[in-house]
């Protein structure tokens, strides 16, 4: 089969089409032919040799994907060939096959298009995984998402107010209005002064309840002054830097406040299912009716994976940018 490949770790120019084996699938695992996949910011890290392959992994870049079962393992009995799905996986997905565990995939509702589809695996579940299960996010709570335009962000934004939380997203000011349009209940521009005075202003003075935070080192002081009492900040990433000077504890001792972190990629292969089963259960509904949705900023075709990655750098979209992979 054909896949996206890179021989040397490097900018996008490196990455080409080539051959590789085609994959098998191993008992309880399908064979997809994979019609989308979608970008993650880890593609970028890890095409500039800057994330390495948690163990077990695949080589190949492509965390999410959407296509058609084409051939079934032994002991798979709950798909057959034909149904359509979508998968988390644990890298491959800029591939023209991909053999996946079952318990990776979701099944297609109707009308859920492979592109749409492509872009659910990895920014729902780790919104999922941060709001649900780490932060263990409340109805009538307040939720502050950073990096509210992201991929991961428009997700959580989505997640928050399915939940029937309130949300605050700070984003890029041109990037509000689709934020608005998701549910966000009020956007701040984070480059046009402090956050957390917005926040505290917005909330009656007592804070948000929850935090996810992208953004690391820069936010930290702000994050620690917006969150309320007994608030949560989950940490998923460090786009600004993660190395911190001259912060004061004091408000996670005087709030009781809760600071953690996680990464979805370095998780087991059994913490990942039972996160699925727990989103297909309680969450994948909701795309069938539509209440959630992917947020598509742009499409590729894989032949233009260099653009989508260079894209994805400037910061420009809102929402996840697919590649559709050709024959
Ligand atoms: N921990 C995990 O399990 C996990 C899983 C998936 C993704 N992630 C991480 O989550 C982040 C979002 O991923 P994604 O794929 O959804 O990203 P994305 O769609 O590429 O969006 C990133 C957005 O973040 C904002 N941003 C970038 N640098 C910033 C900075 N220094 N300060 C403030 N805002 C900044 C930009 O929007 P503005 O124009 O509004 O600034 C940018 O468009 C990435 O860092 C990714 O590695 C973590």
């Amino acid at each position: 089969m054909k896949a996206i490949l890179f021989d040397q770790p490097g900018d996008e120019d490196q990455l080409y089409i080539g051959e590789v084996p085609d994959p098998q699938p191993g008992p309880g695992q399908v064979l997809l032919h994979v019609a989308a996949t979608a970008l993650n910011r880890a593609d970028l890290l890890q095409r500039q040799g800057k994330y390495p392959v948690p163990p077990g992994g695949s080589d190949i870049l492509g965390l999410e994907v959407a296509g058609t079962i084409i051939e079934v393992g032994e002991g798979v009995t709950d798909y057959a060939v034909g149904d359509n799905v979508c998968a988390l996986v644990n890298g491959g997905g800029y591939a023209q096959m991909i053999a996946v565990d079952v318990v990776r995939l979701l099944r297609l509702p109707e009308r859920l298009s492979f592109t749409k589809a492509a872009a659910v695996p990895e920014v729902f579940l780790t919104a999922f995984q941060a709001l649900h299960w780490i932060a263990g996010l409340r109805s009538g709570e307040t939720v502050m998402v950073h990096a509210g335009a992201s991929g991961v962000g428009t997700a959580a934004i989505q997640l928050a107010k399915h939940a029937g939380a309130r949300v605050i997203a700070t984003a890029s000011a041109h990037k509000h209005q689709p934020l608005f349009d998701l549910g966000a209940d009020h956007c701040v521009d984070y480059r046009q002064g402090d956050f957390a005075e917005a926040a505290l202003e917005y909330t009656d003075g007592q804070g948000v309840n929850v935090v996810l935070d992208f953004v690391g080192a820069p936010y930290l002081e702000q994050n620690l002054r917006a969150l309320a009492r007994d608030g949560r900040m989950v940490s998923l990433a460090a786009l600004g830097g993660a190395r911190v000077e001259n912060i004061s504890l004091a408000p996670l001792l005087l709030k009781r406040l809760q600071l953690t972190g996680t990464t979805l990629r370095s998780r087991s292969n059994d913490y990942k299912a039972r996160l699925i089963a727990d989103f297909r259960e309680k969450i994948w509904p909701a795309f069938a009716d539509r209440s959630l949705k992917t947020v598509v900023d742009t499409i590729y075709d894989w032949e233009e994976v260099a653009d989508a990655h260079r894209y994805m750098a400037s910061n420009a979209n809102v929402g996840k940018i697919v590649l559709t992979i050709g024959d």
